[in-house]
């Protein structure tokens, strides 16, 4: 896709499709009065009609007359003083997603309406609408289709212009060039996610690593189980064990010594990649079980985040860890009750085979630390508990110490991502309490998600901070900016973390 940043008035660029923000209840003078009187009445006329309500991604495809572009797309984008980073990104995604199916190959977008209400003004915003535009140009049908059937699909985006009123136009266009890489870096994340497990298995996942690896110079290790059992990594082995294809701790690495020993902060991304959980023994309810294909976005999403580190900024110092299994039932799995020594050598009590998140992720950051690791941040689809109590706009977020999480957050910020902070009680840690060994991976139902995070507290000694995207990390139906399926969340503040850490 081609990207130009043209300082133009709206109506003077030629477009398949001229995308405007309506921001709030539309006011027809200034630029958007001049739309309107061009388009021969037709915006007030929508708006008249009650089809540019300030609802936010509600969008309108209408005729341009006298405007250079062939159609004008409107998108809500809800009243100016609600308008923050994240609602810029999904209108940029909304956009091109509305498009989807339509035979548009280049696509305007005017920002200056969103300029004035968001920080960092233009360029931020053109980064962000850059970003949302690639993000909404994903398409999960084109997994596993025929060729013919891809073949006879209506064009992908050849151009994008954003429209700017003027201005330093060269910073405009690294901002959105940022924001193209950003944005292609979620959808690898998400096209990886999205496949089923009859085809990515761990093994596979490696591969994929090994490929981000070659294209982008990194370091790659696979660890495989011979070398896991000398290591003694017994969590991530007691869960790969049930499955015929066999577990793979995947270790990427960014950065040589030279830019590492120049720095005294080794950040590390751990990602959960369960590439099928059935829940083992404790096998779970038939009932959407087939999800569990996506129980890798964590592991897709920390790989994907390197490679993207590597094209902003190659030779940023950045270990990405993947523990990759699938979790299946069988005379080899483990057993509820089955005892096992954690690589930092605690005994762990597995109650629960459904609990296998925390026990390959546990096993992953001892193994990031023994590599030098003085910082983590890990991603999982790690309980259904957190999609009960924030749905999937949200993702849930723990760490410690504060400042550490408060560092993920303000590159959350940057990221344009959401999360909510769950407290890590100190008083439920009695309830992890096993009568075999130190602790078992799942206790009573009650607070299971604050748990989840207690134990995972137990496998590291550097600050930490885990974000569950058992919510956020796919959609289960399709939204105004993104199809049903992976999400890519994270990605990008794993991205805007590595990168600052760089600066430190
Ligand atoms: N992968 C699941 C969590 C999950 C479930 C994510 C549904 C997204 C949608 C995880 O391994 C799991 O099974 N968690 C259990 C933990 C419990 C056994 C303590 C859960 O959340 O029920
Ligand atoms: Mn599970
Ligand atoms: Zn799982």
């Amino acid at each position: 896709m081609q990207l130009r940043v043209v300082p133009d008035q709206p109506w003077d660029v030629e477009a398949d499709v001229l995308a405007i923000p309506i921001v709030g209840e539309p006011v027809f003078d200034g630029p958007l009065g001049e739309l309107n009187r061009r388009t021969g009445g037709e915006l007030a006329a929508l708006a008249e009609f009650g089809e540019l309500r300030a609802k936010p991604f509600t969008s309108s495809l209408a005729a341009s007359g006298e405007v250079r572009a062939k159609r004008i797309l409107t998108i809500s984008v809800g009243p100016a003083d609600h308008l923050d980073r994240e609602t810029v990104l999904h209108f940029g995604a909304a956009a091109e997603h509305r498009l989807g199916g339509r035979h548009a190959r280049s696509l305007a977008v005017w920002l200056t309406p969103l300029a004035d209400a968001i920080d960092g003004g233009l360029s931020t915003v053109a980064e962000l609408v850059a970003r949302g535009v690639v993000e909404g140009s994903f398409d999960p049908k084109t997994l596993y289709r025929d060729r013919d059937d891809v073949a006879t699909a209506p064009p992908v985006l050849d151009e994008l212009v954003l429209v700017i009123p003027g201005g330093d136009t060269a910073a405009v266009q690294n901002a959105a060039e940022r924001g193209v890489i950003i944005g292609e870096g979620a959808n690898h994340a998400r096209s990886l996610s999205n496949r089923s497990a009859n085809d990515v298995s761990p093994e596979v996942l490696a591969e994929e690593a090994r490929s981000v690896a070659r294209d982008h110079d990194l370091w790659i290790d696979v660890i495989e189980p011979d070398r896991a059992r000398e290591l003694g990594m017994g969590m991530f082995l007691a869960v790969g064990k049930g499955s015929d294809n066999p577990p793979r701790m995947i270790v990427l690495r960014s950065g040589g010594e030279g830019e590492r020993d120049a720095l005294d902060r080794h950040l590390a991304i751990v990602g959960k990649g369960v590439c099928f959980d059935s829940g083992g023994i404790s096998i779970k309810p038939a009932d959407r079980m087939e999800e569990m294909k996506m129980d890798k976005i964590g592991a897709c999403t920390v790989i994907a985040a390197i490679g993207t580190v590597a094209r902003l900024a190659p030779g940023t110092p950045l270990l990405a860890v993947a523990p990759a299994v699938e979790n299946m039932p069988g005379s080899h799995s483990t057993r509820p009750g089955d005892v096992v020594r954690a690589l930092n050598g605690k005994w762990v009590d597995i109650t629960n085979t459904d609990a296998e998140g925390r026990l390959i992720l546990g096993d992953a950051m001892t193994y990031a630390e023994r590599l030098g690791a003085t910082h983590i941040v890990d991603v999982a689809t790690l309980t259904g508990a957190v999609s009960r109590a924030f749905g999937h706009l949200i993702t849930g977020a723990f760490g410690t110490p504060q400042a550490w999480y408060d560092e993920v957050m303000s590159a959350a910020d940057r990221a344009a991502e959401r999360y909510w902070q769950i407290p890590l009680l100190d008083d439920y840690v009695p309830d992890m309490d096993s009568w075999y060994g130190d602790i078992q991976n799942s206790g009573a139902a009650e607070g299971s998600l604050i748990k989840s995070g207690l134990f995972l507290r137990e496998f590291r000694t550097v600050p930490w901070a885990h974000l569950d995207i058992g919510g956020s990390g796919y959609f289960r139906k399709t939204t105004a900016w993104a199809p049903r399926g992976a999400t890519g969340v994270t990605h990008a503040t794993l991205v805007e973390l590595a990168l600052a850490g760089a600066k430190a």
